[in-house]
This record gives structure tokens, C-alpha cells and sequence, in this order.
């Protein structure tokens, strides 16, 4: 084991320098002191528009471009920016038209299972999934789920319902960044992945007191 674990290092150092040592170069085209106009290049020659999926969504927005440099957007110095990067992204959040934050849960479920959508194979303006459970805990009966995000069990039953609870949640799913620049959950409404309805039925999953993400939990029988 740990001499392959050796011979993985040796090839990943050997990945590492390639490019740099193709080219002559110090700056290798990708990792740290990444050479970015080549990496771009790398990228623009490696995709092609196909159905739905168009090249265009390789071009970051100022988001994407600030966290993509993880520590200096998480460095004192940037605190102010990512105030302003947070403020932007909120300023996109549309809230419910008809002042309901609820749906139906079942939907809900549904939706949070599933991870369908926005591939070449799709088809313009069908519905997609929020991918929840690749991050996070929700349903107890779903025993299959991420961890990059924290539980979301008892939702609705340890935070209650007031409207300021409501607002989070809702901006949360619709535009995760807007409350953590550097969020590593997607951006669902902003991105256009899900619609007002949907995210409206995912609030109930996690809100609706009939929903199995707030039964009451007791001893086991
Ligand atoms: C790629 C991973 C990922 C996906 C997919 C994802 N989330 Fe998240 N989510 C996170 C992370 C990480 C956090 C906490 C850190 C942060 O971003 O602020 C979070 C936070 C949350 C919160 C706030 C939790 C709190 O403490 O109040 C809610 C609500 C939430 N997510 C709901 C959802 C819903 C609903 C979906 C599906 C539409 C979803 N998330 C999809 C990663 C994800």
C-alpha cells in the first residue's frame, strides 16, 4: 500500500509539472500559480455546446471569479467584498408572489430527491431537481445522503415559523450566496435550476409540521 501510495505521488507530481515543463514554462496550467490564460484555453478547446448545454456556462460571474480564489476570498482583507458579493446576490432573490412561503411537502420530497436536470440530454423547460440529499440529511426515512451541508432533521420544528425564518430559508435555496459568498450549496432560484413553485415545496419539507423532516422523535419502540 505504501508504495503505491508512493507511485500516486510520483505521478501526480509528474501531472503537476507536465504542462510547465512542456512548455517551458514556470507556471503550470492549472493548481496553485495557476497560468489562467491557459487553463482557459484548455477549457474553451474541451467543450463544445451541445443541446441545452452551452459553453457559456464555463463564464464565471463576479462570484464565481472571487471564490475561486478560496483563500484570499476568505482572507481578512476581503471581508468587505464579500459583504458586497453577499448584498448583490440577495438583491436577486425573488420572493414568493403571492406572500405563501409553503407548498407541499410531498412535492417537496420528491424534488429534494431528486438530481435530474440541466444535462445536454435534457430537454428545454423540463423541470428539474434540487439535488438536496447529495448534502444534506433531510427526510429520516432517507438513510442515502451527503454531508457537505449540515442535517436539516427537525427543521421547522427547532427554528418555528416567523417570517424571519421563512426569509432565511427561502434565500438560502434561492440564492445560497446571498447569505455566504462562497457558499458551496447551488444557487437554485438565481441559477434558474428551480422555480418559485418548487422552491415553494421544498419550504414545506422542511416547515410543514406534517412533514416527516419535523415528526416528533421519541425513544425508540
Ligand atoms: C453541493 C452541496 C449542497 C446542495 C446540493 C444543497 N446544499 Fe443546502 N447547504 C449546503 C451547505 C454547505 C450549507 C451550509 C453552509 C453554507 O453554505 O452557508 C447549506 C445550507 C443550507 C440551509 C441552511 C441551513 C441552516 O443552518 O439554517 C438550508 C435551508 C439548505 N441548505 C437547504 C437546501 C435545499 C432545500 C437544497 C436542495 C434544493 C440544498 N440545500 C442543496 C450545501 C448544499
Amino acid at each position: 500500500m505504501k508504495n503505491a501510495m508512493t507511485h500516486l505521488a510520483a505521478i501526480a507530481a509528474l501531472l503537476l509539472a507536465g504542462p510547465a515543463l512542456a512548455q517551458g514554462k514556470a507556471a503550470p496550467s492549472w493548481g496553485p500559480g495557476a497560468d489562467d490564460a491557459a487553463f482557459t484555453r484548455m477549457l474553451a478547446a474541451s467543450f463544445k455546446d451541445k443541446g441545452i448545454a452551452k459553453v457559456d456556462r464555463l463564464t464565471q460571474d463576479e462570484t464565481q471569479a472571487f471564490c475561486s480564489d478560496p483563500e484570499a476570498a476568505a482572507s481578512p482583507a476581503a471581508a468587505e467584498k464579500r459583504q458586497r458579493i453577499e448584498a448583490a446576490n440577495m438583491a436577486t432573490v425573488k420572493w414568493p408572489s403571492d406572500g405563501k412561503w409553503l407548498g407541499d411537502w410531498k412535492e417537496g420530497e420528491k424534488i429534494a430527491q431528486s438530481g435530474r436536470g440541466n444535462t445536454w440530454t435534457d430537454k428545454p423547460g423540463e423541470p428539474n431537481g434540487g439535488n438536496c440529499y447529495n448534502c444534506h440529511q433531510i427526510s429520516p426515512a432517507e438513510i442515502s445522503y451527503g454531508t457537505i451541508g449540515p442535517s436539516l432533521l427537525q427543521y421547522g420544528a427547532l427554528r418555528g415559523g416567523d417570517e424571519e425564518t421563512m426569509k432565511a430559508a427561502w434565500a438560502k435555496i434561492y440564492n445560497a450566496k446571498s447569505l455566504n459568498a462562497c457558499s458551496n450549496m447551488p444557487r437554485a432560484g438565481h441559477m434558474g435550476i428551480l422555480a418559485e413553485a418548487q422552491i415553494k415545496h421544498l419550504m414545506a419539507l422542511l416547515f410543514d409540521p406534517a412533514s416527516p423532516v419535523n415528526a416528533k422523535t421519541g425513544p425508540a419502540k
